[in-house]
């Protein structure tokens, strides 16, 4: 049997594959899409440590910055240990080869990002995350990880709450598979796909690993948090990096004044640019005044994906903006093992997961440092001695698995189109759900998604070849965001307060007394439970 089964081969999976290599034990990488596809390619700016080569700082700093705009529902502890070994951790990724640029002293150079009190972000121009992803790939493959690529996750394989691997539909055979493992690790990324069309990441952030670990009996938590990107580009919503304002781009409305400080924490510019909007304005990212040559320097994607997306030069024209969802707070529950609560043998880490480092808004540039330095301490935990597996063999949720995946084949009559529905729940989630919200917009939308949730058996797929069955594929992750959205709109409803990235006009106001706490919801006899958990000081 496999020492450890990672899940998912973005940049935190291959963190914890690297480190579990370099612990000796026998491990496969499993994805749903190439491991150079992942969603960590979308954290252009930066990645955050305090190393005060640009502008004086300290893990204290970073830490008191990354606490201030958690607003309350971090682990100090987590955050402590996150902060102070981020310089080890872009230490580690250049012992790698990331290119990261330099300053003219031949350090890292780093940049400013929203709500950092100093340039902290170490930055490879505006591919900061596709490098790294690329990099720990190339390493991976150097230390010769095994990998299999177009395995979608359908179910863990759980006895008596220990996880012993997980079953898979193999894409391109439309076999189902089960992999079993003394650990598995799941990295499957965010659920930011639930506000389709009007988020920055790829249509793969379904949320397949928590709804996974839902179904097996784990918790997830605070999934009520969804952070907007400000800079989304109005027509494609492509994201545009936080860095283009971190290196002195302005946000100006039509009358082409500026009405934020750029620099705010993301939840507080997207409300204000949401605001603007909601009053008529148009509003646009202003890049004119930092002239071609240090655009084209600093940024070159940026200014490709303006032309490519919007047809707009930014060195001459104005861009126009709009902020969507980018990222995903809540996730799987964890503890400060990155064990999932709820589960044995089973670890959770990257977006996928709360490790309890973001709270309430997550700092641009911290993400990449959760994945790179979470992952691999997650690969550390999950390579040490574990609670006996199950001997067994039993093959009934494998049996069962196959059979649901051939009753869609054989059952489903597709008399109702899913793509409209999710297109649909998708604006929906994004007007109802997004950055400002409100109880009875909220209800409406859950009673909503629920009566799709019952009719899901008048879908199904229409496509009836077992082989590349991306119509399968799709409508799997499309029932995933069913049973995530039913949480995120729940945990909405249930925070009747503002804090960070959840705001509702009727309650504008941070309400400790009664929801400094952190959203738990579970199954238990099929049916979704939650309570609140007291943050205690
Ligand atoms: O704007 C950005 O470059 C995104 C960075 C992040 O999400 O950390």
């Amino acid at each position: 049997m496999l020492d450890i089964l990672i899940i998912g081969s973005g940049g935190a999976g291959l963190s914890a594959a690297l480190s579990t290599k370099q612990n000796g034990a026998t491990l496969l990488v499993v994805g749903k899409g190439y491991p150079t596809a992942s969603q960590t390619s979308m954290a252009q700016g930066g990645m955050n440590a305090a190393l005060g080569n640009v502008t004086p700082d300290s893990t204290k700093a970073h830490m008191e910055d990354t606490l201030t705009s958690a607003h309350a529902l971090c682990n100090p502890n987590m955050v402590k240990a996150l902060c102070e070994d981020a310089p080890e951790s872009i230490a580690w990724l250049e012992t790698l080869g990331v290119p990261f640029d330099r300053t003219k002293a031949s350090k890292v150079a780093q940049r400013q990002m929203g709500g950092a009190s100093s340039k902290r972000a170490c930055y490879a121009q505006d591919y900061t995350g596709l490098k790294i992803l690329h990099t720990l790939y190339d390493n991976c493959l150097k230390e010769g990880i095994e990998m299999r690529e177009e395995y979608f996750l359908l179910n863990l394989i759980v006895e008596a709450k220990t996880i012993l691997g997980a079953i898979f539909l193999d894409i391109v055979t439309g076999e189902v598979k089960e992999i079993r493992a003394k650990s598995t690790i799941i990295a499957t990324g965010g659920y930011a796909g639930l506000y389709k069309n009007f988020t920055t990441n790829s249509e793969g952030a379904t949320g397949d690993g928590l709804a996974s670990v839902l179904r097996a009996g784990g918790s997830l938590s605070d999934m009520e948090f969804v952070q907007f990107h400000p800079t989304a580009l109005r027509g494609s919503s492509t994201l545009i990096s936080e860095s283009a304002r971190g290196e002195g781009g302005y946000l100006v409305n039509s009358k082409e004044e500026r009405f934020v400080d750029e620099l705010l924490p993301r939840d507080v510019v997207a409300r204000a640019i949401a605001e603007q909007i909601s009053k008529g304005e148009e509003v646009f990212l202003d890049l004119r005044h930092l002239g071609e040559a240090k655009l084209l320097k600093l940024m070159p994607q940026e200014v490709q994906l303006c032309k490519l997306h919007e047809n707009v030069d930014p060195a001459k024209e104005l861009v126009p903006i709009k902020p969507v969802a980018h990222y995903s707070m809540g996730g799987i529950d964890v503890n400060e093992n990155l064990e999932v609560t709820g589960l044995k043998n089973c670890y959770a880490v990257g977006e996928c997961s709360n490790a309890k480092v973001h709270g309430a808004n997550r700092l641009g540039g911290n993400s990449l440092l959760e994945i790179v330095s979470l992952g691999r301490k997650a690969g550390i935990n999950a390579s040490k001695p574990k609670d006996p597996t199950p001997k067994t063999q039993n093959r009934s949720q494998l049996e069962s698995n196959q059979e649901y995946i051939e009753g869609l084949f054989e059952e489903y009559p597709f008399e109702r189109n899913f793509y409209q529905e999710f297109d649909h729940l998708g604006k929906a989630f994004y007007e109802k759900a997004g950055i400002v919200r409100d109880n009875t917009q909220l209800n409406n939308l859950l009673n909503e998604l629920r009566v799709l949730k019952a009719d899901l058996d008048n879908m199904g797929i229409a496509d009836k070849n077992k082989e590349n069955n991306t119509n399968l594929v799709e409508f799997l992750q499309f029932q995933n965001m069913l049973e995530i959205g039913e949480v995120v709109l729940d945990a909405a409803l249930v925070r009747d307060e503002s804090r960070g990235a959840h705001f509702k006009t009727a309650f504008p106001q941070k309400d400790d007394k009664l929801y400094k706490a952190h959203s738990l919801y579970w199954i238990e006899e099929h049916v979704l439970q939650n309570k609140l958990l007291k943050v205690t000081d």
